[in-house]
């Protein structure tokens, strides 16, 4: 095992920083950097031709003036969609990513990322295998910036089957039966809770598993302080900077 990932921090800019720009695309990710936020997590899927691309919804409509499955379309045509009006008409520019030109500018900013795998079911060898292929030169040479992590149980399984060291994250949007021993079995490095179901009890036990744990998604400043009181170590947040600048009013105002 390679050097464990330090998570120098207590917020997570959740899908870039999307509570002030477009989702998963580059403006999102340079306003998460201009806002000093350290870590960010986005998701991604596999378009037909293969591409890895930085995507949430199965289907384009929501966050492109696009239509339909993303995985019925090639990255050739993905590339010229609008990914940014539905947000604010000040975005149109803005594209659907790959994900490498997402790593580079994120290791150009030092910055780290936690990669959700969101494979369409079956497809979920080829998604993890595409990813690690794309990411192997970052990968060997700084394993400690990312964690990738998926509700699929498949896929954290391929993710381990395909790269010994990489950092795996677990996703609970409920609590799972056996997630404890799929947690251990796959040598999960954390477990990223939806906070909602988050109690003090289980995150004293997630503690006494040895992990980092996560909570998603806290755009509410009590909630995370309560959440942090009871052991959490980071929140994803959409809005980041007043996560952060909450915490370190708090924490200057104890000393
Ligand atoms: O990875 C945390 C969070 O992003 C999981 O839910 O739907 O926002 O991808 P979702
Ligand atoms: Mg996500």
């Amino acid at each position: 095992m390679k050097t464990p990932v330090v998570l120098n921090t207590s917020v997570v800019g959740h899908r870039g920083a999307c509570a002030y720009a477009p989702e998963n695309t580059m403006a999102s990710f340079i306003k998460a950097a201009q806002l000093g936020v350290k870590w960010v997590e986005f998701d991604v899927m596999q378009a037909k031709c293969g591409e890895v691309v930085v995507f949430h919804d199965d289907t384009l409509d929501r966050t492109s003036n696009g239509q339909g499955d993303l995985r019925s379309y090639s990255y050739s045509y993905l590339c010229l969609l609008d990914a940014g009006s539905w947000f604010d008409p000040v975005f149109s520019g803005e594209r659907i990513p790959t994900l490498l030109a997402v790593i580079e500018f994120l290791q150009n900013m030092q910055m780290s990322a936690n990669i959700e795998i969101k494979a369409f079911p079956g497809k979920e060898e080829s998604l993890v295998k595409c990813t690690l292929e794309k990411m192997s030169a970052y990968l060997s040479s700084s394993n400690d910036f990312f964690i990738f992590s998926s509700f699929s149980i498949q896929a954290l399984q391929f993710l381990r089957q395909y790269s010994p060291d990489c950092q795996i994250g677990m996703l609970l949007h409920e609590w799972e039966p056996d997630w404890q021993e799929i947690c251990q079995s796959i040598n999960c490095v954390s477990v990223h809770v939806n906070h909602e179901i988050m109690t003090a009890d289980m995150a004293r036990k997630i503690k006494g598993m040895g992990k980092l744990l996560l909570c998603y998604t806290v755009n509410d400043v009590s909630r995370a302080e309560e959440l942090y009181s009871w052991g959490v170590d980071a929140v994803f947040s959409d809005v980041p900077d007043q996560i952060i600048k909450a915490s370190t009013v708090s924490t200057e105002f104890c000393a």
